[in-house]
């Protein structure tokens, strides 16, 4: 059987290779197959989603999933509920335990409020995004979507540009890849590239130009505006210039750079439109991806949970 017998998914840092590549050849697996009434591998499961930061790709994919396989699924968004009377997080978490959730999926603002929520519930916990620590099903999304147009990952050269301090895609992306194999390269104005990933085995660069010819994939990341602090670099108008990916810039690229973001990009600043929407960009299908993976991971934690 599978390599897999975790209750949770916290983070890509704690899985071994083994268990990546499990994830992704079922999640392979659902993004070949084609769409059918849902399957009973989650049926009369509570599936409940714990949004404490915005999101539109995150959410409503794993919504999908869960109903794909049969699951009920509850949305719980902040605006709204208890927590303005100032209800503490951990008895919102309990209160939506006790009508009966078995898995929660939660984002929040606070790195390691997942790991909380692991320690303090009996249900499964699967993170969405903790800060700017982790966001594991995006960066198995990434590298499905990497695997599926490559054909493989390891050997390949994969640059995350962006705001790589405020990312917890690019963590997710760094365990994840290096586990496989891929040879990482971050670049960013060096205010948004913290000197410790090196001992993540990634290399650093300032010059997206001088990085460019060699990558196999770039995978741009946002500018995280509402995590930073002010004066980072100078202008909108300069990073564009120096880290934007426009069609000048492509020219330096492989012929077959592929070109991934997560989502939601700010058109213009880190893409110009005809990048993002041109040839080499698999945007719109990493979102497809990511209900495949999401599938996966809500169906590998449930099996875990009842073995
Ligand atoms: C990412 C996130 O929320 O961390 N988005 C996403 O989940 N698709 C990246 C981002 O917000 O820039």
């Amino acid at each position: 059987m599978s390599a897999w017998n975790h209750r949770h998914l916290l983070g890509l840092e704690d899985l071994s290779r083994e268990e990546i590549l499990t994830i992704l050849d079922r999640a392979d697996a659902y993004a070949r197959e084609p769409e059918g009434p849902p399957r009973p591998v989650l049926k009369g499961k509570v599936v409940v989603q714990l949004f404490f930061e915005p999101s539109t790709r995150t959410r409503i994919s794993f919504g999908r999933a869960a109903r794909r396989l049969g699951a009920d699924t509850i949305d719980f968004t902040v605006s709204g509920s208890s927590v303005s009377k100032g209800e503490s997080f951990i008895d919102t978490a309990r209160n939506i335990e006790a009508m009966g959730a078995d898995l929660i999926v939660v984002r929040h603002s606070t790195p390691g409020t997942p790991h909380l929520l692991a320690k303090h519930l009996r249900c499964g916990v699967v993170n969405a995004g903790d800060g700017a620590h982790e966001h594991p099903t995006q960066g198995l999304l990434d590298i499905l979507t990497i695997r599926r147009k490559k054909g493989h990952i390891e050997g390949l050269t994969v640059g995350l540009v962006g705001d790589i301090a405020h990312s917890r895609v690019a963590r997710s992306n760094i365990h994840g890849l290096r586990k496989l194999g891929a040879r990482l390269i971050v670049c960013g104005p060096p205010t948004l590239v913290p000197q410790y990933l090196t001992t993540l085995g990634v290399e650093i660069a300032y010059h997206l130009d001088a990085i460019l010819p060699q990558c196999d994939v770039i995978n741009v990341l946002r500018i995280q505006f509402e995590r930073q602090r002010s004066g980072l670099f100078p202008s909108i108008h300069e990073y564009a210039h120096l880290f934007g990916m426009n069609r000048e810039r492509l020219a330096l690229a492989k012929p077959d750079l592929l070109l991934l973001a997560p989502g939601p990009i700010n058109r213009g600043v880190e893409l110009t439109p005809e990048v993002a929407d041109g040839p080499h960009s698999a945007i719109l299908e990493q979102v497809s991806n990511g209900v495949a993976v999401r599938m996966a991971v809500l169906e590998l934690l449930a099996q875990a949970r009842e073995a």
